[in-house]
């Protein structure tokens, strides 16, 4: 089968088109270096050529409020557009846990993103994750003061990025749920504890403060925003596991 994998040279992207590929399928890696750009339109209609599915594994480049509420939407419109144009038979998407619980720009861009796909009359999976493994440090980085992480001690349970990439690939090759299937890690603890934990196993001093005022990203959030309310699927690495192996991969 032709699968297109739009920002397949992303950290999900590059591992899907990877499991993929080792089935046996044709898979193109989609992306602006590949000369594929879903927001000037730059090689789109020549990719879909002959394409049965598309999983879009895109991110903004930029994360501030109006540029990736822009990128989601044009991206979306300008994929979902040649899709429908070569007649692609379905769609698969990447979204987060939680987008339409919680209220920040780049949720709001995701939410943007899954009304689209609902719309656009192509057969869809969207998959919700939770947050990746190897967006700890990131997440950390962007709620610092000084030598202070002040996070909400509400839920959380990231999920590794070879988990997410082995359940999108997975769910991608099965019929379309016209729905959404949401993805977690194995281990569900504090947010403030999780980081903790981490900066501890990489041997970064700073200090980790639970807060129930401290917001995500700039949004409100409570005890179960960011975590599976109902059946979700779960992942095999825990914490422990992905650090051992992003320890032996660098
Ligand atoms: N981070 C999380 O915790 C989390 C949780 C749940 C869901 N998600 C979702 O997971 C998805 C994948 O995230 P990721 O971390 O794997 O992304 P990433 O590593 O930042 O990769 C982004 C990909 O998008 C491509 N791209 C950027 N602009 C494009 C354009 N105009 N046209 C086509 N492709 C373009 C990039 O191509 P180049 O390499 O050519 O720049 C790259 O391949 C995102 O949609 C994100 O919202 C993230």
């Amino acid at each position: 089968m032709k699968i297109i994998v739009i920002g397949g040279t992303g950290l999900i992207g590059s591992k899907t088109v990877g499991i993929l590929r080792k089935g046996g399928h044709e898979v193109v890696a989609a992306s602006p270096k590949s000369g594929i750009n879903t927001i000037t339109g730059a090689g789109l209609d020549q990719a879909m050529a002959g394409a049965e599915l598309v999983i879009d594994l895109a991110n903004s480049p930029s994360f501030e409020d109006k540029a990736v509420l822009e990128f989601f939407e044009t991206s979306g419109r300008n994929l979902l557009a040649a899709e429908a144009a070569a007649g692609v038979r379905r769609h698969v998407a990447l979204s987060i846990v939680g987008t339409g619980r919680t209220d920040n720009g780049y949720f709001r861009a995701k939410v943007a993103q899954e009304r689209l796909i609902t719309a656009s009359g192509i057969p869809y999976t969207i998959i919700r994750a939770t947050q990746f493994m190897e967006f700890l440090g990131g997440i950390a980085d962007s709620s610092t003061d000084g030598n202070i992480v002040m996070l909400p001690p509400i839920l959380f349970q990231p999920i590794a990025a070879d988990d997410v990439a082995a359940i999108v690939a997975d769910v991608a090759l099965t019929p379309p749920r016209n729905g959404i299937v949401e993805i977690a890690g194995p281990e569900k603890a504090p947010f403030n504890e999780m980081i903790a934990r981490y900066l501890k196993a990489i041997g970064d001093p700073r200090q980790v403060v639970g807060d129930p005022e401290a917001g995500y990203w700039g949004g409100r959030v409570e005890e179960h925003s960011l975590v599976p309310l109902g059946e979700a699927r779960l992942g095999r690495i825990g914490f422990d596991e992905w650090f051992r192996r992003s320890r032996a991969a660098a």
